[in-house]
């Protein structure tokens, strides 16, 4: 199957009530095993880059490989998203390159550290989406701020400083016409999220909840949403990592959002732990080797087995023969005629 839009993919995942896990590449192995629990699975997915990922692996090198896994995996429909794209830029040189999905997070400026007024958001996402439907991409907008920093990008804080306003997470879909739409409710990036087991209380679900109500055709995207699993990280801290205690978004708070309107999850760092601790494990345990298959292959059998969990805990599991890809032209046209405009039902507050 070539790669598919992912207003495709999440109409679909609407349409049968799951939400999709899009989980951050790297690299080949991180893609191998993506694919890996995707088979396993029989899930459609959404394989994202972020701008340190594209520098890291040089946008070349990542998107051919992201075209043999469609290659090789015809029967599994993958969308290439542009994960937290700064600038108008940003998100062309994806869209020219042919990835079939971008994020604009225009809820911090250029710099991806200070927080952009909601006007200066508006403004960029609405230009991206002119030049991403005119192509059949699909765009993702985020409306308030996450917390924690990863790569230099973030605005820190615990993520809860700035909570989406749903007043403002109306405006801004209508405004820009986004496909999905990123909120903030209390998570944050990384490995440190909460300094204690979250109760139910601290994520926002009521905001999440209240929106969706209101936003019901509009996809909803829970970022940071690693649930930071303790196994994953004692193997660390017992081969001799130094993770400091933490938790993560519970699975049981991402099903209440799917049930409420999410239809994309964000996991990098259970993924980043499961790797690290792999490689961790077979270098302390066999100090002398050091052929990097040797702790490659049982990294990237970790990362399969977290990736495998997560799909069949969001629900994804078992829809990747659903549907056949529509091509981004035909979705290019749809925008175009109207019939794939997104139309915020503002119901009654
Ligand atoms: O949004 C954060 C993702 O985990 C990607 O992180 O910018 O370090 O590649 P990164
Ligand atoms: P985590 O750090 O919780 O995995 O979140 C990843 C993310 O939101 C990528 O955009
Ligand atoms: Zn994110």
């Amino acid at each position: 199957m070539p790669l598919v839009s992912m207003r495709q993919l999440l109409d679909e995942a609407a349409k049968g009530g799951y939400g999709v896990g899009a989980f951050n590449v790297n690299d080949m192995e991180q893609i191998q095993a993506i694919m890996g629990a995707a088979k396993e699975t029989n899930s459609p997915v959404i394989i994202q880059a972020s701008r340190g990922a594209r520098a890291f692996a040089q946008d070349k090198y990542l998107f051919h490989l992201i075209l043999a896994a469609a290659e090789l995996n015809p029967e599994i429909p993958i969308a290439m998203h542009q994960d937290h794209g700064n600038s108008f830029e940003t998100c062309k040189s994806a869209i020219e390159l042919g990835y079939t999905s971008v994020m604009m997070d225009g809820s911090l400026k250029e710099d991806g550290k200070t927080p952009a007024s909601f006007e200066e958001n508006v403004a960029v996402t609405k230009r991206v989406v002119e030049f991403a439907h005119e192509r059949g991409v699909t765009v993702e907008g985020e409306i308030g701020v996450l917390g924690g920093v990863e790569d230099g990008h973030g605005a820190g804080g615990t993520g809860l400083e700035h909570v989406t306003d749903p007043d403002q997470a109306v405006e801004f879909a209508e405004l820009t016409g986004v496909d999905a739409l990123a909120i903030a409710i209390g998570t944050s990036h990384g490995a440190y999220k909460f300094t204690k087991k979250p109760d139910g209380s601290v994520l926002k679900m009521d905001v999440l909840i209240a929106i969706h109500k209101r936003l019901p055709n509009t996809h909803l995207v829970m970022h940071g949403s690693s649930s930071v699993p303790k196994d994953l990280q004692d193997v660390i801290n017992k081969y001799g990592g130094k993770l400091k205690e933490t938790w993560g978004v519970p699975v049981e708070e991402i099903q209440l959002g799917i049930r409420n309107g999410v239809r994309k999850i964000n996991v990098d760092t259970d993924n980043r732990l499961a790797m690290t601790g792999a490689i961790r494990k077979v270098l302390w345990e066999q100090p002398e080797k050091f052929d990097p298959r040797d702790y490659m292959k049982p990294a990237r059998e970790a990362m399969q087995k977290v990736v495998a969990q997560r799909m069949t805990q969001f629900g994804q599991a078992g829809h990747a023969g659903d549907y056949k890809a529509v091509s981004i032209v035909e979705i290019a046209k749809g925008y175009k005629d109207g019939s794939l405009k997104t139309k915020p039902l503002v119901a009654a507050k």
